[in-house]
């Protein structure tokens, strides 16, 4: 059901920060590996003398990775606690004020009042409400503003050209909550950002012989905005979201899935290029066809790159997801193209996790 609450129109999201221990290396890893291009940059070069970010984007992605050039910093007290994690998911909206104050309103935690900043390019106004673990939502308006990215970002002079992996969008943004606080959040997207829940996935749905989850699917009232939740269940063994939030120091995003327009072309050029994917047994192909019925996909194509589908009863997708891309075994992505289904395929959550018990096992953390 749709929520009603509409006093908070969140139009998409603008971009995602990463506070990282080394940004300029993580931008060449994500420029390399992912096919991001390094758009901009702040640092000591435009005058900032206490952090520097990078701003990446491909199509309509904006990620950001700033570390701290100080040793006392949010960013660096983020980064002891937390190893290299998500800290901001910014939303671009009419009314950074107004979205302020609603929230606030509705009993969100402060973090930034509305502050406006500017250069000769325009001004921006950005304000900020506390939400999961240290992560922070920011409500970005950027009506009076034609500068590349935020007041004192500059160009970044390119080093050499990328190839576009046709990562387009981004797809939803997952949170992992402690014990018994997946509801506590729905709540809060619920009564305080206007969202409304999804799909619920409970603990018979997300389970292996060993680890279980539970998970809500939360929807922004546009649609643009995907946030499922998850919490752990109990099972024999330690689930992956306990592991996460142990190695994170708590609640945190654990992954961002970014759609793709072609996913065999997107995953073919990450493998290229050494990335990690989580691999599921051979024996997950044998029975796709009568699964999922025709896919436009050539099925050997898909089995040699590790592309899983699923399908429901409005198309199907195509996902993959990669091993963690920190040192902390916490964060990772998700690659996935939309035929039609707007689920996340539950069909595909058992093999899934399957593969991740056989890392978590080498990690010694099962
Ligand atoms: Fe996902």
């Amino acid at each position: 059901m749709q929520n009603k609450n509409n006093n908070l129109p969140l139009l998409e999201i603008d971009f995602i920060e990463f506070y990282v221990g080394n940004a300029k290396q993580a931008a060449y890893f994500y420029q390399d590996y992912f096919g991001f291009e390094i758009i901009a940059f702040s640092g000591l070069e435009t005058g900032d003398k206490r952090k520097i970010s990078y701003l990446l984007v491909q199509h309509n992605i904006r990620l950001v990775l700033t570390s701290s050039l100080i040793p006392n910093s949010e960013i660096s007290d983020h980064v002891k606690s937390h190893g290299d994690g998500v800290k901001f998911i910014a939303f671009l909206v009419e009314d950074s004020k107004l979205a302020y104050l609603n929230t606030v309103n509705k009993g969100a935690e402060k973090y930034l009042l509305p502050k406006l900043i500017h250069d000769k390019n325009g001004e921006i106004i950005i304000s900020g409400i506390k939400v999961y673990g240290d992560t922070v939502h920011l409500f970005v308006e950027r009506k009076n503003y034609n500068g590349i990215f935020l007041p004192g970002f500059k160009k970044f002079k390119k080093i050499k050209s990328q190839i576009d992996f046709r990562l387009k969008n981004i797809d939803h943004v997952v949170a992992n909550v402690g014990w018994n606080q997946m509801n506590k959040w729905v709540n809060f997207y619920s009564t305080v950002m206007g969202f409304s829940n999804l799909i619920t996935f409970d603990d018979k749905d997300i389970s292996t012989k060993y680890t279980a989850l539970m998970s809500k699917v939360m929807i922004n009232s546009n649609n643009k905005i995907k946030f499922p939740i998850n919490e752990p269940a109990k099972g024999i063994k330690k689930s992956q979201i306990e592991e996460f939030i142990e190695f994170y120091n708590g609640s945190g995003c654990q992954h961002i899935a970014l759609l793709s327009e072609d996913i065999i072309f997107s995953v073919k050029n990450m493998r290229s290029k050494g990335v990690e994917f989580l691999e599921v047994p051979e024996t997950y192909y044998d029975n796709l066809f009568e699964r999922c019925g025709h896919i436009d996909e050539d099925i050997s194509i898909l089995t040699n790159l590790g592309i899983l589908v699923d399908k429901d009863e409005e198309g199907y997708l195509l996902q993959i997801f990669t091993k963690p891309v920190m040192d902390r075994p916490t964060f990772f992505f998700e690659i996935i193209q939309r035929k039609g289904s707007n689920s996340f395929g539950k069909g595909n959550f058992k093999a899934l996790f399957e593969a991740i018990e056989l890392e978590q096992k080498k990690r010694g953390t099962i």
